[in-house]
């Protein structure tokens, strides 16, 4: 079954589904469908020992099981997909296996170049997250080639995981913060849940409704730790190159059946941030009044006034972010 060279496609010839996995999409899609899935690719060694295979190919199944699922999620309509591709702590597996995978990454990126119809075609918009810098100097450019060729598309996202643990991505956020206070384009006082969120590399995505984790381990392993604060969990025993449709239609029902509670949370805390927002707003817009003397003007002029200019610091900072990784990615990019 295949060998360690082979170099399957992101968007491979389909097989028609037949009528009872339409029939059952179709009832699926009835209910409420989960805008953004994350994926725990988790078993493929495993799967390669059970099944007698090398190391390598069963990570290259799990590939293929990746463009497979891609395939559901846009027949589903998810138009937001993350998976976990490679974490940093993977870096300490054998040279050999860490190897293999920055190849079998780099080989899936190059091609993607010789798919660039097809990315349009379905409007992929493909996202990296992670230390890029702690990667082999090919696949950087590789990553960077990816993102450069498909970020102005805008209709699906896939996010790619990459040399990402959810501590760093967290760790990273706040030194962006402090730099950003420390030459002044901050003040301390502007730093907030959503400020810090937009930080991080997942700055520009929205948060995962579900996260699927296949193998039966039943953990996180600092996959999106923060942005899976109202995702709906699931764990399944398989393992990733067995998954099937009928185990991703599973994880949507579950996420159906607790859309209602998740939806009632995230609604609570948005409210909350709202307020705590304003109580921030209020104490500095009342503190800088006092500091310039201004005695006379209305207590509600000064906290929009404030408000305002919060919001002017904070998205010329956001922009400032946004503009630095975009150079970072131009530079390492070796395409026009
Ligand atoms: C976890 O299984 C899987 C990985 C560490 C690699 C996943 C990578 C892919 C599926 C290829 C993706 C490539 C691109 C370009 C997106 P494991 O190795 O932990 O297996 P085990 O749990 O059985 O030991
Ligand atoms: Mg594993």
């Amino acid at each position: 079954r295949g060998n360690q060279e082979s170099n399957s496609a992101w968007f491979p010839e389909r097989k028609d589904p037949g009528f009872i996995q339409k029939f059952c999409c179709k009832v699926i899609k009835a209910g409420e469908i989960p805008k953004h899935v994350a994926f725990i690719m988790d078993g493929n060694r495993r799967y390669a020992l059970k099944m007698n295979y090398s190391r390598i190919i069963g990570h290259s199944m799990g590939f293929d099981k990746l463009a497979e699922t891609l395939e559901w999620c846009l027949d589903l309509g998810i138009k937001e997909v993350t998976v976990y591709a490679f974490s940093i702590e993977n870096f300490k597996r054998s040279k050999k296996e860490v190897e293999d995978l920055m190849k079998l990454a780099k080989g899936k990126f190059d091609r993607l170049l010789l798919e660039r119809d097809k990315i349009d075609k379905h409007g992929i918009c493909i996202r990296i997250f992670g230390d890029i810098s702690l990667l082999p100097p090919d696949v950087q450019v590789a990553v960077a080639n990816t993102v450069k060729i498909s970020r102005h598309n805008n209709r699906a996202f896939l996010n790619v995981c990459l040399a990402y643990t959810a501590r760093n991505e967290m760790t990273n956020a706040m030194k962006e913060l402090a730099i950003g206070v420390e030459n002044q384009m901050l003040r301390p006082s502007d730093i907030c849940e959503d400020l810090l969120e937009k930080c991080m590399y997942t700055g520009e995505a929205t948060q995962p409704d579900l996260i699927i984790r296949t193998s039966g381990e039943v953990r996180l392993s600092d996959f999106l730790l923060w942005q899976s604060a109202y995702s709906c969990l699931t764990f399944l025993d398989v393992y990733w190159p067995e998954f099937t449709i009928w185990n991703f239609l599973w994880c949507i029902i579950r996420f159906q059946l607790s859309y209602q509670k998740i939806k009632d949370g995230k609604q609570y805390n948005n409210q909350m941030k709202e307020h705590l927002q304003h109580v921030s707003d209020k104490e500095n817009a009342l503190k800088e009044a006092c500091m310039a003397g201004e005695v006379n003007t209305n207590m509600d002029d000064i906290i929009k006034r404030y408000r305002q200019e919060r919001e002017k610091r904070v998205n010329k900072f956001i922009n400032y972010l946004h503009n630095k990784r975009l150079e970072f990615v131009n530079a390492l990019s070796n395409l026009d």
